[in-house]
């Protein structure tokens, strides 16, 4: 399309295993449309072991790791993939502080959550880390490029 890179900037969302069970995949979704986000690719599924391996490797060393992976692998969980401006940076203000109970009202974890693993989302940190997973969870072929001409929302 003839949209500049920089409107195409891409990150990883997952609804994690908490949140699906707790039917909160269309409000996260909801949230990311209302802001004018593209959702550009998305899938359910049960995360293998290898994509949260490689997924979650600079945190092996920490105390948590296991019980991090262990909730990642209770059920499934929704992996999305939504492109626009400064979408990384967004998306983290958006999802709000780890800790739902430190996290601020308005934010998802913020509105959804008290604990700090059960915390409902994980949003890429980095434009770099965001091209890292995901390519980690997805095929090039799973991701649409679209654009949207008639849009006269927010973006
Ligand atoms: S980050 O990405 O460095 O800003 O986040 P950080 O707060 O360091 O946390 C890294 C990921 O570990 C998860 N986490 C935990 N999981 C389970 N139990 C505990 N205690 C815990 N503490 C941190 C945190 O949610 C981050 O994962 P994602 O998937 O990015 O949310």
């Amino acid at each position: 399309s003839g949209e500049p890179s920089w409107a195409r900037e891409r990150t990883l969302v997952t609804v994690k295993p908490d949140g699906v069970r707790r039917r909160l995949v269309g409000e996260v979704i909801r949230r990311f449309e209302r802001r004018g986000f593209r959702l550009v690719g998305m899938k359910m599924l049960q995360a293998p072991e290898s994509v949260l391996a490689q997924h979650y490797e600079r945190h092996r060393e920490e105390p948590f790791y296991a019980a991090l992976l262990g909730h990642m692998r209770s059920g499934p969980v929704v992996a999305m993939v939504w492109e626009g401006p400064s979408v990384v940076r967004a998306s983290r203000a958006m999802v709000g502080l780890t800790d739902g109970a430190e996290a601020a009202p308005g934010t998802i974890r913020g509105d959804f959550s008290l604990h700090i693993r059960r915390n409902v989302v994980h949003a890429s940190d980095s434009v770099e880390g965001a091209r890292r997973e995901i390519q980690l969870w997805f095929r090039s072929s799973e991701l649409v490029d679209w654009a949207d001409e008639g849009h006269r929302g927010s973006l």
